[in-house]
């Protein structure tokens, strides 16, 4: 097979199919007390880069985490699914995938990928690494929302799906129950989902993981500034903001925060809007939820999924469970 004819990535962002409306929640999130923003506009080139530095941090663990996991138990996960594709929500370098990938192709059942994710940029960078290691590939990719999935691809075999890197902690918990429910009516009774979490630990722990001391995640979260600069001519400074990342937990989360160093206007020229910041006042960029079994559990059973088995991390911070769909 040529490459080139290995690789279609469908963008349901060009094609206005997806629900990713960057001027509609900048308006209803800066309008809003408090003032948020969702952390998929994170997620341009820059911050996509930005995201995989993080990766390699030493207070990161989680991706460390979740490698071993799936160092240990990959082929487990495959023999429990023995599936034809993988599917992957939220794939980004999509580098933990080849492990997965790996113990498919040993046991000769490695036909597709298919990601799913929001950002183009990753997407294609990841799809041209994959191809160049799996040569007989097929790489069928959505560049969308995996909060509305639609079309997935490799329907009709069975698939391994993916949330791996506890993205599903972005999530709210009926954002989460939602995401969840929608991809258990693509899925049948053959597939499998494989899902990590991040776990609840000591609260000094998280909050150096979001907050590194050569201040790679302060870029990350203060990128999504940036974008609003770029895509709909905003006037943030971002020297007038600080990266802050606290613990809540009453709602068992990190939350990534933009504080605001002196009282400021500023003016987001596409939407015709004027923000004011008190001194001290913040955005929330991003939440980041930490569970516990019980919690999966309960998450779970409400989305209509049995859980098949349950995994951690030797240090207990990480878990990458597999499920499926309950009657
Ligand atoms: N799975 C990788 C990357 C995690 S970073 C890992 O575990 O390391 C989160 C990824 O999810 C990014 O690539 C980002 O572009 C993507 N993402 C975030 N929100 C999304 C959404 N709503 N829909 C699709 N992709 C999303
Ligand atoms: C992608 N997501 C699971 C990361 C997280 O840990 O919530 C994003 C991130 N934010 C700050 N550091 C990493």
């Amino acid at each position: 097979m040529k490459a080139g004819s290995q690789i279609v990535l469908r963008n349901l962002l060009r094609e206005n199919a997806s629900p990713f409306d960057l001027r509609g929640d900048a308006r209803t999130g800066l309008s809003s007390t408090p003032k948020t923003l969702p952390s998929k506009y994170f997620y341009d080139a820059r911050g996509s880069h930005l995201f995989e530095m993080i990766t390699r941090l030493p207070e990161y663990y989680l991706t460390r985490s979740e490698t071993e996991i799936l160092e240990r138990e990959a082929g487990r996960f495959v023999e429990a699914t023995r599936p034809r594709a993988l599917v992957e929500f939220g794939s980004g370098a999509a580098r933990k995938t080849r492990l997965l990938l790996d113990a498919m192709l040993e046991r000769g059942l490695l036909e597709g990928y298919g990601p799913v994710d929001v950002s183009a940029d990753a997407s294609r960078h990841a799809a041209d690494a994959l191809i160049l290691i799996y040569p007989d590939l097929r790489v069928e990719g959505v560049i969308g929302d995996f909060e509305h999935p639609r079309d997935l691809p490799f329907a009709g075999r069975p698939r391994l799906m993916a949330f791996l890197g506890s993205t599903i902690g972005n999530l709210d918990a009926l954002q989460a129950t939602k995401f969840l429910r929608s991809i258990r009516a693509e899925m049948t009774d053959a597939d499998r989902f494989l899902i990590g979490f991040d776990l609840v630990k000591d609260a000094s722990i998280l909050e150096r993981a979001y907050d590194d001391e050569a201040g790679v995640t302060a870029q990350f979260n203060l990128n999504m500034l940036r974008v609003l600069n770029r895509e709909l001519g905003a006037s943030f400074d971002l020297e007038a903001f600080r990266h802050r990342a606290v613990w809540n937990p009453r709602d068992s989360r990190i939350e990534m925060h933009l504080e605001s160093l002196r009282e400021q206007r500023v003016q987001i020229s596409e939407l015709g809007l004027e923000v004011h910041l008190a001194s001290g006042e913040t955005i929330r960029t991003e939440m980041s939820h930490k569970y516990t079994r019980e919690s999966v559990g309960a998450l779970l059973d409400t989305a209509g999924f049995r859980l098949d088995s349950w995994e951690t991390d030797q240090a207990g911070y990480f878990a990458l469970v597999l499920a499926r769909r309950s009657d």
